[in-house]
């Protein structure tokens, strides 16, 4: 039986990739396998990807549909190394941001249009969608906080996109709740702003509402 794909999306600071990782914990206790994976990022080339997107390790900050079609090229590389052998071979993926990340940034951030990239998204994608799609939701204030709290503690600097100002994070945040309304079937709201155990036992609920027959 293929694997479940379950993305996570957010914006800055609403907990994706602790989420994803405790997900991944419940998960194994039921015997289930599950790999966790990221973007941009997830392969040697998209890893690569990242750096020049979030650091401008170019020397030059990607213009906007450079910008965009970066982390579609990440994306598809992640999909054809990492997403579908694993779904095939019947383990499960967990990916921390996904297309919408781009529907969200790009389109509803930056101003591109949403359409235009939906349909990029479908070329890239190439027909791996994910079974369910966890936002974490977050007021974007609350989000830098905990940012801040992460760059205290390990001594990171805010990437290209943190340093967007309040207003772009605004739009990202609506954007994604437009997102979640247009495909409600795909999409589940999470209240991010819980403690990080709450968050995880909302998660495995809908987890098991949405794929229950799998677990
Ligand atoms: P993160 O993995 O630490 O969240 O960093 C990834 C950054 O890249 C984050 O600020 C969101 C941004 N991003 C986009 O703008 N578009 C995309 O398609 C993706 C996947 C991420």
């Amino acid at each position: 039986m293929r694997g479940k794909f379950i993305t996570l999306e957010g914006p800055e600071g609403s907990g994706k990739s602790t989420q994803a990782k405790m997900l991944i914990r419940r998960l194994a206790d039921c015997g289930i396998e599950a790999v966790y994976t990221r973007e941009p990022g997830g392969t040697a080339l998209g890893e690569e990807i990242r750096n020049i997107l979030q650091h401008n390790q170019a020397g030059e900050a990607p213009c906007e549909r450079a910008e965009l079609l970066l982390f579609e090229a990440s994306r598809n590389q992640l999909i054809e190394k990492v997403i579908r052998p694993n779904l095939e071979k019947g383990v499960w993926v967990i990916c921390d941001r996904f297309m919408d990340s781009t529907a969200a940034y790009q389109g509803y951030g930056r101003g591109l249009p949403v359409n235009e990239i939906e349909a990029i998204n479908r070329f890239t994608v190439n027909k791996v969608v994910p079974d369910l799609t966890l936002l974490l939701d977050l007021e974007v204030a609350a989000g830098f906080k905990r940012i801040a709290q992460r760059y205290l503690a390990l001594g990171e600097t805010a990437d290209r996109f943190e340093q967007e100002d309040r207003s772009f994070h605004e739009r990202v945040r609506a954007g994604y709740l437009k997102l979640a309304e247009k495909e409600p079937e795909r999409f589940r709201i999470i209240n991010a702003a819980q403690e990080p155990d709450a968050v995880a036992v909302s998660i495995w609920d809908t987890v098991n509402d949405v794929v229950r027959q799998s677990i």
